[in-house]
């Protein structure tokens, strides 16, 4: 076997360019073709046009490149090569290739693009003189001109650059760079990753991204969920971060465009390129407040085609989702089952990463605004699930897996914040854990019952940062001095631009300091910032680096170490003193707050960071 290997990547196969090759084309079901695209028909289609190949000068790499979920042997790398950078309007869904090609009159009924041939190459150094792939693939309009190509025969836990061309011209991609997984019983010292939430693109600069990518301290990147968001905001022409398309999104044209608008910010397109992503996704890359069967401003009724300009709810759950995959240079790890994110990564014997959907799969009924009363009265029904019966029971064979075949940690890679947050006199949420506690409670006793150690919560979607022990309140003992009966814990994370909490931040800290007194497993708190956070993983601890933008009202490289978390393995609770005693903002329980006085100047769009000068990075 070993041989084999070294052979094949001494001499790098050339492919014959074909469908199969581009991962879109059997997106979402590659054995039902006729549930998906109709590979066979797209053939027909465009019969007679191949002859007449695409000048290059004709082709332009619109986006750069990306890559994603990576396996030891493989990973996922991304393009689109296209004659425009307008998205397809084509809103074509089951079989909808059929209006380019009429079988009868054997005639075209209009303009069929004809597939553009796209060249693939993987190598170990950036000057690619050692290359380890080189393949072909189509692309056509059908999937936006997309590219989406697993590179294989890799090694594990390895460097690589790739790019593409235009097959058989000097026309090529920017370099991309990514980097396989570690092999599943792989000893490792040391896997790090940035983990980010809430990126909305009219809300403010995606500075967070590109300020990971310049330190360029982590290898790969998380991201779980509200990637991009569903309505318009802003003026084109007068807005600079205006949405395209300007309104709330629904068709299939709609959400392309609106994913190739939050591509097009540099410094989200810089993380891309440097790192392989394994993202999620929460309520807005559909619509806000998502479940199985709507969202708070659409009703799975005979009301949403008159609202939603004859898109129905299921229809624009898929419109979404298919552009999505389409967009992402992620796995669809079962291609029978089209609407499945939820997928485990295994990073050597360190870590299991375990990837959620909380959101869009099967979630029994959220709070949607209007039915608050409803959803209360039925939050501690045993039926309630946030991810359905079928992904609910694979979640918990993961962590019990995980466990047995003794990876160190367990990363579970989910939209809410699982620990609860209760004010005093106020009703929990019923959007996030806290309104399907049977789930919760499941979980907790999946974890506690089968003594499933180093459980660490990742999560989003709330747009603050909160730090907790993992606790199950009213069942099993908890001392907050000390992380005593704790099970693992929770690092939840700000939002990339999304907005926090209103106000200044003196103000902001003090409204941290109740929840941080009113909830014992809470320890940090803070909701001023926009963000994210890095987590380096080792056999012997993890330790979570929350980051802030002082402002993301414009683009700027600037950032603010806020805490430091570290949890040693085996404990199951983060280390005391907790942060270390300090932090920059927000509230820590028992220990102190520095809070850097930021003062933004917005007629001369300058400001007085001056107090932390050497936390600046530099572009
Ligand atoms: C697809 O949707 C767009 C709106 O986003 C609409 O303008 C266009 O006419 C639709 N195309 C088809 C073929 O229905
Ligand atoms: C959905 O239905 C509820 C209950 O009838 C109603 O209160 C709400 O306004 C509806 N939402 C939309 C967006 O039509
Ligand atoms: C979940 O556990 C809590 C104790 O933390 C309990 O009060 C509640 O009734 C349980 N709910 C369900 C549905 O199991
Ligand atoms: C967090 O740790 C880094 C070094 O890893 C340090 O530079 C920074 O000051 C720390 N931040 C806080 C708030 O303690
Ligand atoms: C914790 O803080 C002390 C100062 O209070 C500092 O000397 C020490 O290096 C810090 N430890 C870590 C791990 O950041
Ligand atoms: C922050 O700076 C502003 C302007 O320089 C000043 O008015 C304010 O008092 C300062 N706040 C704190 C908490 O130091
Ligand atoms: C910036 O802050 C320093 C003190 O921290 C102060 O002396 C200076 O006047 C401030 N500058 C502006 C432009 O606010």
């Amino acid at each position: 076997m070993k041989s084999a290997a070294l052979l094949s990547a001494a001499l790098p196969s050339v492919v014959l360019a074909g469908y199969d090759g581009n991962l879109n084309y059997h997106s979402p079901s590659r054995r039902h073709p006729s549930l998906g695209i109709d590979i066979p028909r797209i053939k027909l289609s465009k019969r007679g046009l191949e002859a007449r190949a695409w000048d290059p000068a004709e082709l332009e790499f619109t986006h750069g490149v990306a890559s994603g979920d990576p396996y030891p042997d493989s990973v996922i790398i991304w393009t689109r090569l296209a004659p425009s950078v307008e998205n397809d309007r084509s809103n074509v869904t089951v079989s909808g290739i059929a209006p380019l090609y009429n079988h009868d009159t054997e005639r075209y009924i209009k303009a069929s693009p004809n597939p553009i041939c796209v060249q693939y190459q993987v190598a170990e150094d950036e000057k690619f003189s050692s290359l380890v792939i080189d393949g072909r693939a189509y692309t056509t309009s059908d999937i936006d001109y997309t590219v989406k190509v697993e590179a294989t025969k890799l090694q594990p836990f390895t460097t690589y650059y790739y790019r593409f061309q235009v097959c058989d011209s000097d026309k090529t991609s920017p370099v991309g760079r990514t980097k396989t997984s570690p092999a599943a019983d792989d000893d490792v010292t040391g896997v790090s990753f940035a983990v980010y939430s809430c990126s909305n693109f009219p809300n403010g600069y995606f500075n967070a991204y590109g300020n990971a990518a310049r330190k360029d301290n982590i290898d790969y990147v998380i991201h779980l969920g509200d990637y991009i968001y569903e309505t318009g905001k802003g003026k084109q022409g007068q807005d600079a971060r205006a949405t395209n398309p300007p309104g709330t999104i629904f068709t299939l044209y709609d959400y392309r465009t609106r994913l190739a608008q939050y591509r097009t910010d540099p410094d989200l397109a810089l993380s891309h390129q440097k790192y392989a992503w394994i993202p999620t996704w929460d309520d807005h890359e559909v619509a806000n407040n998502g479940y199985r069967d709507g969202f708070s401003a659409l009703n799975n009724t005979e009301d949403s085609f008159l609202k939603a300009g004859g898109v129905s709810v299921d229809q624009r759950k898929m419109n979404a989702v298919r552009a999505y995959f389409e967009w992402m240079p992620i796995r669809q790890v079962d291609l029978d089952d089209n609407l499945r994110i939820w997928r485990n990564i295994k990073m050597g014997k360190l870590l299991d990463l375990v990837i959620l959907d909380t959101r869009n799969y099967d979630r029994s009924i959220t709070d949607l605004g209007w039915n608050s009363n409803y959803i209360d009265r039925i939050r501690d029904d045993a039926s309630r699930s946030l991810m359905g019966s079928h992904q609910e029971n694979w979640f918990y064979r993961q962590l019990s897996e995980s466990s047995e075949r003794g990876a160190t940690w367990r990363l579970v890679g989910n939209q809410l914040v699982f620990s609860r947050i209760a004010r005093a006199g106020a009703t929990l949420s019923g959007d996030t854990w806290q309104g399907y506690r049977a789930n919760r409670n499941r979980t907790l006793a999946h974890l506690y019952n089968n003594a499933i150690s180093n459980t660490v919560f990742l999560a989003g979607d709330s747009h603050q940062n909160w730090v907790s022990d993992l606790v199950w309140q009213d069942e099993k003992p908890y001392d907050e001095k000390t992380g005593e009966g704790s099970v693992g814990v929770e690092f939840a994370g700000t939002a990339v631009s999304s907005s926090g909490r209103a106000g200044p931040i003196a103000s902001s800290n003090r409204v941290s300091g109740n929840l941080v007194r009113e909830n014992p497993e809470l320890q940090w708190n803070e909701g001023y910032y926009r963000g994210y956070y890095e987590l380096h993983v080792s056999p012997k601890e993890v330790r979570a680096e929350y980051y802030g933008c002082p402002t993301v009202a414009t683009r700027n490289p600037f950032e603010i170490s806020l805490a430091n978390f570290t949890v040693k393995a085996g404990t199951n609770h983060l280390e005391r003193s907790v942060g270390n005693g300090t932090v920059e903002a927000g509230a820590l329980k028992g220990g102190n707050v520095r809070q850097t006085n930021v003062t933004l100047n917005t007629e001369t769009g300058t400001w007085n960071i001056t107090k932390f000068e050497d936390m600046y990075i530099k572009y």
